[in-house]
C-alpha cells in the first residue's frame, strides 16, 4: 500500500474539519509522541506542494528535554537582546524574561522543517510541509503550534550541526507537537479582504 493510501485509509476527519479544529496549542500533558506516530506526520508533511517538486524539506526531530530546554533559555536570551529598542515589543520581552516561561510549552516533540539548501520556493515548500503536518497532527488528536521564536537559535551554526543540518541548510519551519493539557480558545478570524475580484 502507498503511504499516500494508507494515510487516507486511516483518516478520521475531512479537510475542512481539520482546518476549523486546528488551533495553536500553547499547553501540553507530559505524554510522547510514539514514533509511529510522528513518521505517519512526516508523511503527511511530504504530500505538499513543492515548487518542481523539488521536495527540498529536511527533518530534525527533538524529543530529549534538556535540549528543548536549552535551546528554549538561548532563544530567549538571543530574542531580549534582538528586541531590546524595539518599543512595541515591551510585551514579549516581559515574557521573555519570565524564567518560567518556555518557548516550547513544554511539548514534547519539536520538528524543525528546511531545505539543505535556499532557493526561491524553498520557505514557501518547508510551510506548505507544515501546515500538513499540523493538520494531520489535530486529525491525530496532537496539539501543535509554530515557534518562529525558535528560528533565531535553531539557526546558529552549533545548533545547526546538532539538527543535523548542512552548514549550507537553514531551519525554516520550527513545530511544536504533543497532547494538548487543555482545548485551546477558539481564536477569531477576520473575513477575506477581497481587494480585486476582475470578472
Ligand atoms: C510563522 C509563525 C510563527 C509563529 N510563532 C509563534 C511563536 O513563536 N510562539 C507562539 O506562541 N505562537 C506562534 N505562532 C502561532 C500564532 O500565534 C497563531 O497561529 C495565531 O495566533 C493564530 O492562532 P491559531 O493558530 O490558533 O489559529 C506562530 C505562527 C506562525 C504562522
Amino acid at each position: 500500500m502507498s503511504a499516500a493510501r494508507s494515510l487516507l485509509e486511516n483518516s478520521r476527519m475531512n479537510v475542512t474539519e481539520a482546518i476549523l479544529a486546528r488551533r495553536a496549542v500553547r499547553a501540553y500533558a507530559p505524554r510522547k509522541v510514539d514514533d509511529a506516530t510522528l513518521r505517519s506526520l512526516l508523511r503527511a508533511a511530504v504530500q505538499a506542494p513543492s515548487a518542481m517538486n523539488r521536495q527540498p524539506w529536511l527533518f530534525s526531530i527533538v524529543q530529549d528535554a534538556a535540549r528543548l530546554r536549552r535551546y528554549s533559555d538561548r532563544a530567549k536570551a538571543m530574542l531580549l537582546v534582538a528586541m531590546a529598542s524595539d518599543a512595541k515589543a515591551a510585551h514579549y520581552r516581559d515574557l521573555l524574561a519570565s524564567p518560567g516561561f518556555d518557548i516550547f510549552y513544554d511539548a514534547t516533540t519539536l520538528v524543525v522543517i528546511g531545505p539543505g539548501e535556499r532557493g526561491a520556493y524553498t520557505d514557501a515548500d518547508c510551510w506548505l510541509a507544515a501546515e500538513n503536518l499540523m493538520l494531520a497532527a489535530c486529525e491525530a488528536g496532537l496539539g501543535s503550534c509554530c515557534i518562529g521564536f525558535a528560528i533565531p537559535v535553531l539557526n546558529t551554526p552549533e545548533v545547526k550541526a546538532e539538527l543535523g543540518l548542512p552548514a549550507s541548510g537553514v531551519a525554516v519551519a520550527p513545530l511544536i507537537l504533543g497532547y494538548p493539557a487543555a482545548a485551546p480558545p477558539p481564536v477569531e478570524r477576520a473575513e477575506p479582504k477581497i481587494v480585486s475580484w476582475s470578472r
